[in-house]
């Protein structure tokens, strides 16, 4: 089993990563522990260009990123990076352009909400988004890839690459990836629109809560959280047609690791009024100690950084062998 994942680093980290993929990344270092295998985490900073970044942001935010997912708890069982710092990332991803079909890419939600109407206007890396992140993937031959839902489609055009690539050259050399979406927090949505996906690229920051968020900050933007003025059920089902209700209710269940019905039943009868203090208590007691340990981290970026390095130097060992292979399949002389 090799598991791999990556973020793109713009902005901060939010409570959607934390609880739909970080999460999961940190019981899979524990699974990998026991079974054998590796776990490759790193920083899409290359991903990031296709965003409006400038090189400021960008470099802080792969630092305060990578700093962010070791106070969640990554540590050495893992390998921690960024993606620039590993070229078979891009070398590969130029083999398998060659291999992606402009229809598959054209078919991706993301493409067509990010590009919008002026797609004649829309930079070609954010096209080929999805070729970098197949080549992310299977450079390293990956089993497993622990995502929120929102990345299914890229996974599935991972697997298809795979797929063609193993058959057009005749060579068994991708494993076809499985997604590994969390049950608890598929797809937390916006505090501000239970209609959409809580993200960093939202303008509200009242939207999402960071892990950056201090207490009271966290506090605030649940009290202000869109809600309505029924009160709660006794069943999770019924919050079907309800849906900021049923955002903030599966929070509260994945933040406390306990089924949603087993929540609602606990506040059925009860109003928000209630319920959001209760819901603010339990965010803050989960997250306060992931930013304390984030800001002593940030207090030494060049020690983060050199773990980047480290991390490197040890994925691009492991990717050496399946680029070359790859090099070797489609006839380049290496
Ligand atoms: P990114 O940076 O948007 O998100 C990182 C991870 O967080 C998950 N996620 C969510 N889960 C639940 N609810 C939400 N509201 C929410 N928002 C984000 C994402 O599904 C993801 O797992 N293209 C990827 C980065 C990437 C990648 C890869 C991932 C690049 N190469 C290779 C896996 C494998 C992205 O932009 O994720």
């Amino acid at each position: 089993m090799r598991v791999v994942s990556g973020i793109q680093t713009t902005g901060n980290l939010h409570l959607g990563n934390y609880l739909g993929a970080i999460r999961q990344w940190v019981a899979m270092q524990d699974t990998q522990e026991k079974n054998g295998g590796e776990c490759l985490f790193f920083l899409a900073d290359l991903h990031a260009l296709t965003s409006n970044v400038t090189p400021q942001e960008l470099a802080n935010s792969t630092i305060e990123m990578a700093a962010t997912l070791l106070a969640a708890g990554i540590d050495d069982r893992a390998i921690l990076f960024n993606q620039s710092r590993v070229p078979a990332h891009s070398e590969l991803c130029w083999i398998l352009q060659g291999t992606a079909r402009m229809g598959w890419l054209n078919r991706m939600t993301q493409w067509k909400d990010k590009a919008g109407k002026n797609r004649e206007g829309a930079s070609v890396g954010l096209f080929t988004y999805p070729v970098l992140q197949a080549a992310d993937i299977l450079v390293y031959r990956a089993t497993h890839v622990p995502v929120g839902e929102d990345q299914k489609q890229h996974l599935e055009l991972a697997r298809d690459v795979a797929t063609k690539f193993n058959t057009d050259f005749g060579v068994d050399l991708f494993p076809l990836p499985e997604p590994l979406i969390s049950k608890a927090a598929p797809r937390i949505m916006s505090l501000r629109d239970g209609g959409a996906k809580m993200s960093k690229s939202d303008p509200s920051d009242m939207s999402r809560i960071n892990l950056i968020d201090d207490d009271d900050t966290i506090a605030a933007k649940i009290r202000k959280s869109k809600s309505d003025a029924d009160l709660l059920p006794d069943s999770f089902d019924a919050l079907a047609g309800r849906p900021e209700a049923k955002n903030l209710v599966t929070i509260y269940a994945a933040l406390a690791e306990r089924e949603p019905q087993a929540v609602i039943e606990e506040f059925a009868g009860q109003g928000f009024g209630a319920f959001k203090p209760a819901l603010a208590d339990l965010a803050v007691s989960v997250l306060a100690p992931v930013r304390d340990r984030l800001k002593r981290l940030l207090d030494d970026r060049s020690a983060v950084g050199a773990q980047l390095a480290r991390g490197a130097e040890r994925a691009q060992a492991l990717a050496a062998p399946t680029l070359k292979a790859a090099q070797q399949a489609v006839g380049l002389q290496v």
